[in-house]
């Protein structure tokens, strides 16, 4: 059945009709054309599709729209504000934290909130952490990196 939704977006409010079995992803990538969320397995296995709902990373394919019905979601363009990068988008690219890029945005997403929620997390802990999204260009030693270079800037 069809029904209409709100979804705050990256802080703007957004209306949109979905069908009761619609899933997340595919509500945000094609009904309201945000393609940084990627979709690859469509069954929460390689984390491309990672967004942030109501704070928490989830894996959006895995997630039907109408439960997020009022939810606010923050997809990677959410991280810049008054047109600067985040912190952690400029490590990425200052240690060439990417390859393809097919799973930045959704590393990068996680990564923001790992450090916001956890700016004194270990190395080691790091690596188990990234675990729940795959790159498949293996760049993990440069996104490693990266975190630990932005961490500095996540510390209250
Ligand atoms: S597309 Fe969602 S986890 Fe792979
Ligand atoms: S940079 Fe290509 S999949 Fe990660």
């Amino acid at each position: 059945m069809a029904r209409n939704i709100t979804l705050i977006v990256n802080g703007v409010k957004r209306e949109v009709e979905i069908e009761d079995n619609e899933l997340l992803l595919d509500v945000l990538r094609e009904k309201l054309k945000v393609k940084s969320v990627k979709a690859a397995c469509w069954r929460g296995e390689c984390g491309a599709c990672t967004i942030l709902l109501n704070g928490e990373p989830v894996k959006s394919c895995i997630v039907l729209a109408a439960e997020a019905d009022g939810s606010e979601i923050t997809t990677v363009e959410g991280l810049i504000k008054d047109g600067e990068l985040s912190p952690i988008q400029r490590a990425f690219i200052e240690n060439g934290a990417l390859q393809c890029g097919f799973c930045t945005p959704a590393f990068t997403l996680f990564c923001h909130y790992i450090l916001s929620t956890r700016p004194d997390i270990t190395e080691e802990e790091l690596r188990e952490e990234l675990s729940g999204i795959i790159c498949r260009c293996g760049t993990y030693k440069q996104i490693i990196r990266a975190v630990m270079q932005a961490k500095k800037h996540y510390k209250k």
